[in-house]
């Protein structure tokens, strides 16, 4: 396949892409203007194969060898020169997401695959100002990428199947599971559910209805994911998720970023990585927040998914995913203990429909009900009760 690729971008993602590449046997020529930038996303590669060793998942030997596997550049010409794959992981800025592609499409061979990671930004955009846009592609990783198994792969208007082909059968070589967003919306498959999510909880705590750590106690011990949803902005990034859901909100509306966002975002507090977010941090990269387990009654988890629900019929009902592939799309890209559609379900369709109709009274059009969960009501297909919802029962 692809004897060497090229990370461009060293940052959160970037410096986990390399790792993971480099893990799996490619030579990885990692990509980013400065050299203290690379020089700190070789140390956190360092830190992060050092886990590995420690927890009996590598070898001495081969945390060397990954190691020298990783080349850094600050040279983009050096980063693609002969690298047949190229992933750009640098900040969710079109504008300096197409400044790269234009000067790679200048600088590689033309059968080159220019992947992205875009988190939310639509591929065909990027691909506009390249001579190959069938070769542009989304190669969306999921933090952090050593551990997640889930790549999404999204394919621009203009993607060609043999793209699609090629960069299946490399996510495959990392021992990576896909799902293929199918069409090029906004967000794509997990962020367009996850940021539905993550601000509706901030919408909460902005409106008082709750305070966060009521809502990362209800989502961590109740709903049972990995990570309260305030404790997982923090880790991913507040800025990440900023952009991301401005770029959804700018494009299509399917979200509205909260001011709680908006404030941090303005103040620089962008969690982890600047040592205050949402919770503060002290350095330490294996630190995590503590979160009250006797708050975990205080909030309806139904107030805070329903509008993720609400964006999980979205892309069904227009054919951007089927069922199962969305399920799978948060069990791995967010490792929910079941698929979202699998939890309304058992919410009931009708008790999330009456929390949105509730919602959208108070706070308007952004809450009314998707056509598709509409239909569901009205045909009795409420979930588990009825045994029929998105999936059958017996
Ligand atoms: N490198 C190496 N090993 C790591 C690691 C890293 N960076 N991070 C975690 N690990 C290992 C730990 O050593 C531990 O190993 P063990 O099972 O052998 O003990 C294991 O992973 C679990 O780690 P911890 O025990 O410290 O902590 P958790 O059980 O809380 O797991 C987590 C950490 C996997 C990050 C988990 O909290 C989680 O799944 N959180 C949600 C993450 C998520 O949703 N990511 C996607 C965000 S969205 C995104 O990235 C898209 C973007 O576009 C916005």
């Amino acid at each position: 396949m692809f004897e060497k690729i090229a990370v461009v971008g060293a940052g959160t993602m970037g410096h986990g892409i390399a790792e993971v590449a480099a893990l799996n046997g490619y030579v990885v020529f990692l990509c980013d203007i400065s050299e203290e930038i690379l020089r700190e996303a070789i140390k956190k590669i360092e830190w992060s194969l050092r886990k590995m060793v420690e927890k009996g998942k590598l070898g001495n030997e081969e945390l060397t060898l990954t190691l020298n596997r990783i080349r850094t550049t600050t040279s983009l010409e050096e980063a693609a020169k002969d690298s047949k794959l190229i992933i750009e992981a640098v900040p969710e800025n079109l504008e300096l997401k197409k400044g790269i592609f234009s000067r790679l499409d200048g600088m590689t061979h033309p059968e080159t695959i220019l992947g992205t990671n875009t988190s939310s930004l639509p591929i065909s955009e990027i691909a506009s100002v390249t001579s190959r846009p069938d070769k542009v592609i989304g190669i969306h990783f999921f933090n952090p990428p050593v551990i997640m198994p889930l790549v999404e792969i999204v394919c621009g208007d203009k993607t060609s199947k043999q793209t699609v082909d090629s960069v299946l059968t490399f996510i495959k070589t990392l021992g990576k599971q896909f799902i293929i967003c199918r069409k090029d919306v906004p967000g794509f498959v997990v962020n367009r559910i996850l940021e539905a999510l993550i601000q509706e909880a901030a919408w909460i705590v902005h409106r008082g209805e709750a305070s966060m750590l009521e809502v990362d106690s209800a989502v961590k011990y109740r709903a049972k994911l990995p990570m309260g949803l305030f404790e997982l902005s923090d880790y991913v990034g507040i800025d990440v998720l900023y952009s991301a859901g401005k770029a959804i909100q700018d494009r299509d509306g399917g979200v509205i970023v909260s001011p709680l966002f908006e404030e941090y975002y303005e103040n620089g507090w962008y969690g982890k990585k600047s040592g205050k977010g949402f919770y503060t941090y002290t350095g330490d990269l294996w630190e995590k927040p503590k979160i009250p387990p006797e708050l975990a009654d205080k909030v309806n988890l139904e107030e805070i998914f329903a509008p993720a629900v609400n964006a999980a019929a979205w892309l069904l009902r227009n054919n951007v995913v089927d069922k199962e592939e969305l399920d799978k799309a948060v069990i791995l890209g967010l490792n929910f203990p079941e698929g979202i559609l699998q939890m309304a379900d058992k919410w009931g369709i009708d008790t999330l429909v009456q929390v949105l109709k509730i919602k959208r009274s108070k706070y308007g059009e952004y809450y009314k009900p998707d056509q598709l969960l509409e239909e569901m009501v009205a045909n009795n297909r409420l979930g588990v009760k009825t045994r029929r919802g998105f999936y059958e029962y017996v």
